[in-house]
């Protein structure tokens, strides 16, 4: 069976991007190419610039040198426009801590008035399920979730959103390997479901490896490797193998 949405997926085409902080260079000429629908994971060390690279894509930082087109454009989507939704889930969250998890997983919607209040409270408690959170959490302030719910109610905000490119920042840091694998599992239904290109950034080779069409490693400002998750292991890449081979990243 297709989804629903299916090919409704955004390619993203990097070229060049250069990116110093105080005269460090943290990317350095990096190219990529993700295509519309595939789950493309990058891995890299702590510092390798991985959360750097996500923030471009969605406008956070503004490149030195570089361009980066998403679907061909070289501005950013208007957030509005009904075919170019992005959606990042960031590492800590990002919710509101001012909003119930059901205001903060709405927000989108009820922010640009999209829809009426109580389709907005339909489509977040379907969201929220879908993600296993219930009305009781739905009620509750970020304060007062796990940090595994936080992730949870963080990535139903970005579902609500019904987004074309989803970038997801170390969606597993901080949880319990049992919740990792729950979202693991939710990133690839994400994108069963939805058609939507998923962009993850992580250090977590066992999510990385378990959910990704196409991986690239980045390390020194660069994408060193890039293939599938048996190339990536046959790589030559000392530094990879470096990386694959830590017992701690
Ligand atoms: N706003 C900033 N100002 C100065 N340095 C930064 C800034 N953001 C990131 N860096 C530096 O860039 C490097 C890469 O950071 P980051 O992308 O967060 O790494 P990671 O791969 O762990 O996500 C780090 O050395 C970090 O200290
Ligand atoms: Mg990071």
């Amino acid at each position: 069976m297709s989804a629903p949405n299916s090919s409704i997926g955004l390619p993203v085409r990097v070229r060049g991007l250069r990116k110093s902080f105080d005269g460090r260079a943290v990317l350095n000429d990096l190219d990529l190419d993700i295509a519309a629908g595939e789950i493309f994971v990058i891995m890299g060390p702590s510092g390798s610039g991985k959360s750097v690279f996500l923030r471009h894509l969605i406008g956070l930082e503004e490149p030195d040198a570089g361009e980066i087109r998403v679907a061909g454009e070289q501005a950013l989507p208007d957030p509005a426009d009904p075919k170019h939704r992005l959606a990042m889930v960031f590492q800590s969250g990002g919710l509101l801590n001012s909003l119930t998890v059901e205001e903060n997983v709405g927000l989108y919607l009820s922010e640009h008035r999209l829809k009426p209040p109580e389709e907005i409270a339909r489509i977040v408690a379907e969201k929220l399920r879908l993600v296993q959170l219930g009305p009781q959490d739905a009620a509750k302030y970020p304060s007062e979730l796990s940090g595994g719910m936080r992730k949870r109610a963080a990535i139903a905000r970005a579902l609500v959103m019904e987004p074309h490119l989803v970038l997801f920042d170390e969606p597993t840091s901080e949880l319990d390997p049992l919740v990792a694998l729950t979202i693991g599992r939710e990133i690839i239904s994400l994108n069963q479901r939805t058609g939507a290109t998923v962009v993850v950034v992580t250090h977590d080779r066992d999510l990385a490896f378990g959910i990704a069409d196409r991986l690239a490693f980045l390390a020194e400002g660069r994408i060193l490797a890039l293939g599938t998750a048996a190339e990536l292991r046959a790589s030559p890449v000392p530094l990879l193998q470096q990386f694959l081979a830590a017992e701690f990243k």
